[in-house]
């Protein structure tokens, strides 16, 4: 397939390290060190679908094409205030989709899981226009008195608009399964029968084991996917990494050996929000015409799962 047009939307407050620091025990000293973050978008009377449907339509109006012209719409949403149906039937409602719509919880690779299933229906002939969005709120899944995951997380949403095109020159996906390094439990309705505990549990982070498998997995990931496609790291104009820790990006930049011009980087205002960070950035880079025709995009992302995922794509 081929990108042909982007889109993004995020919550209009702000919120920077020193509002934090009114109410936790942090500090900007502590967190910009740490991972890059000076300020994030916080969701407070937005809902996310209207962020998604918001990029959804930048993204199409972009593409050329319509609302009708879609043949299939992917959203990766970790947490909404729905649990059915899927916030991409909610979204795809409010922008008068036409066609089927699922939704996928792949945490922060979900893009590339999403282009992966886009790319494959296409190949398979199922599919010739794809709506990617993807729709996060971890600021919603955070236990606010913990500092130690609370300052991490921002939320907005980007989308992608796919047509024919052969323009994705490879996919890798990897998962490493382990619940127990990132997770947080919902709380479901009671019945008269069920006897377990039913109290939700915000999100639950060991942070050092998060870093390491990210560098492990985004290094490896893209290693082995250039050299599955005989190309060199010489060939690639840029790398879009999801914007997790600024420190997470600059290891991975080290182990490769490529040049920081090669990573644009959005975190330091805008935190992790989740799948939409790949997507988010990928707008605002495309929007001030930093890819040129024929330039090669590496995407790389990782998160719960444990997952993550690569994707070579032509420009
Ligand atoms: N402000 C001040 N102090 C803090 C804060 C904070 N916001 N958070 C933690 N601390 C304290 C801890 O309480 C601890 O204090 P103690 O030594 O008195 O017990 C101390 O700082 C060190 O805590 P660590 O958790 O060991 O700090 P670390 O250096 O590992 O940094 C961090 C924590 C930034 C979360 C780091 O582990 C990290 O970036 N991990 C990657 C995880 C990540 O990015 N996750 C995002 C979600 S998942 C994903 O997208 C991949």
């Amino acid at each position: 397939m081929k990108i042909l047009g982007t889109g993004s939307a995020l919550p209009k407050k702000i919120v920077t390290n020193d509002m934090l620091s009114e109410f936790l025990d942090t500090s900007d000293e502590w967190i910009v060190p740490r991972t890059g973050i000076r300020s994030r978008h916080i969701i407070s009377d937005e809902k996310i679908e209207d962020l998604g449907a918001q990029a959804a339509l930048s993204a199409l109006e972009m593409s050329g094409l319509k609302p009708e012209d879609i043949d299939y719409c992917i959203c990766s949403n970790v947490v909404s205030e729905y649990v059915t149906p899927g916030l991409s039937c909610v979204i795809g409602a409010k922008i008068g989709l036409k066609c089927p719509c699922i939704d996928i919880n792949c945490a922060c690779p979900g893009f590339i899981y999403a282009l992966d299933i886009a790319e494959t229906h296409y190949i398979a002939g199922k599919v010739r226009n794809v709506l990617i969005i993807c729709a996060e709120q971890p600021t919603r899944m955070c236990d606010w008195t913990d500092r130690s995951t609370c300052v991490l997380f921002g939320d907005g949403a980007g989308a992608v608009v796919l047509g024919p095109g052969s323009n994705v020159k490879g996919i890798k996906l990897h998962s490493q399964l382990d619940a127990t390094k990132i997770w947080e439990r919902n709380s479901l309705m009671p019945t008269p029968y069920y006897e377990g505990d039913n109290r939700a549990i915000g999100l639950q982070m060991n942070g050092r084991e998060v870093f390491k498998f990210a560098v492990k997995a985004s290094t490896s990931d893209v290693e082995d996917l250039l050299n599955e496609l005989g190309m060199t790291k010489d060939q690639v104009d840029w790398y879009i990494v999801h914007q997790a820790n600024y420190r997470i990006i600059d290891a991975i930049k080290q182990y490769l050996g490529e040049p920081d011009g090669k990573f644009p980087i959005n975190i330091s205002d805008h935190g992790n929000s989740s799948s939409a960070s790949c997507t988010i950035l990928l707008d605002e880079c495309n929007k001030s015409h930093m890819f040129k025709e024929g330039n090669t995009l590496v995407f790389s992302a990782f998160g719960a799962g444990l997952l993550s995922g690569v994707a070579v794509l032509e420009w």
